[in-house]
């Protein structure tokens, strides 16, 4: 039997949600990462110290039983945050803040509208070493959706990371070259989270034959070209670019909607999903790294003991999930064949 062990990773972007669903998204997450980078696009967003530690205290409730599983926590950043918001919530363990532009995703309506007036809170972020986790996508009505990334990275990323050098800086679920170009140029303090979904599949998949609205999320799929690029970056084993799921969970009728919901619920198939694609590139030995190494080195934060191992074996993705409400959710590649499996 061929398999593989590597390190225990970690996941480091998704969405757990709240309520009944972290239930749910806690123990998909938890069954092979130690640690995760949880989203703070609730409703209403977590804008400071003590909805941070609220939040996190209802993620470690919702922990399987005997599970170790640790959540790395991040502030929603407003045009109202201030400097003393980031002082409270590093020093109440919050590792990173998210600047989601107002009206880019999921639940950012009340987010960043005037991105230069935040400026003095970057300075704030860099001076407490806390790091800023970026979409990176502009929301301009007459910038074409599929170019919101490369627009975003012309017009404020290159400023915000030559004004800010020692501000670490995650520029989350890449999906262009040129979020891969510019990454790989940028200094040692910027990196980048890519999904299984923008490594696995391009534009067609989301449009071709049919709508599917389970392949939809945010920032959109792009043409095959950067699909490319992402999987090309990854097989090279490059340091900056590490593991963010993106899971992001909505029920069915959100999705198969005339307005469907952005997000791919992934937590169930991401590793074994990621592992299919080092293998296709020929790349396993990078797996590792990708998974396991970087982004603990990039967050400053210690590489996890244990390992979990990878067998070589098909399965099918379950076709749904049933909640606790007995709503269902179409989970990422559902009904599909996977051919790595964890092994448990
Ligand atoms: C995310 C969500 O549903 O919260 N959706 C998505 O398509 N990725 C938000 C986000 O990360 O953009
Ligand atoms: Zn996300």
């Amino acid at each position: 039997m061929i398999h593989i062990e590597i390190q225990t990773p970690d996941d480091w972007h998704l969405h757990f949600r709240d309520g009944d669903m972290l239930n749910e998204t806690v123990s998909a997450t938890a069954r092979c990462f130690k640690r995760a980078i949880v989203m703070p696009n609730l409703v209403p967003p977590v804008t400071n110290a003590k909805m941070v530690e609220e939040y996190r205290q209802r993620i470690l409730d919702a922990r399987p039983e005997g599970s170790d599983f640790e959540p790395l926590m991040t502030l929603y950043l407003t045009n109202e945050t201030t400097s003393e918001d980031i002082i409270a919530a590093k020093q109440a363990g919050t590792v990173a803040a998210k600047l989601y532009p107002a009206g880019a995703t999921t639940n950012s309506d009340a987010a960043v509208k005037s991105l230069d007036a935040l400026f003095p809170i970057f300075g704030e972020m860099q001076n407490q070493g806390m790091l800023l986790l970026i979409h990176g996508e502009v929301t301009d009505n007459h910038i074409d959706i599929f170019d919101r990334e490369k627009e975003f990275i012309d017009r404020n990323l290159t400023r915000i990371v030559s004004a800010f050098p020692e501000l670490k800086i995650v520029f989350e679920h890449i999906t262009t070259k040129d979020a891969v170009d510019f990454v790989v140029a940028a200094n040692d303090n910027v990196a980048a989270t890519i999904t299984p979904q923008h490594l696995l599949l391009n534009r067609n998949d989301l449009l071709v034959g049919g709508v599917r609205p389970h392949n939809y999320c945010l920032p959109v799929l792009k043409r095959n070209i950067h699909q490319q690029a992402l999987r090309e970056i990854v097989a090279t084993g490059n340091k900056k670019f590490f593991l963010g799921t993106d899971s992001a969970p909505h029920e069915k009728n959100k999705k198969e909607s005339a307005c469907g919901c952005a997000g791919c619920y992934s937590a169930w198939s991401a590793i074994e999903l990621y592992t299919q694609v080092f293998d296709e590139l020929g790349a396993l030995d990078k797996l590792e790294g990708f998974a396991s190494h970087h982004g603990a080195d990039f967050y400053g934060l210690p590489r996890n003991e244990g390992t979990i191992t990878l067998v070589k074996e098909d399965w099918t993705i379950p076709e749904q999930i049933i909640l606790s409400n007995g709503n269902p959710i179409v989970p990422f590649f559902a009904g599909q064949n996977c051919n790595w499996k964890l092994k448990v």
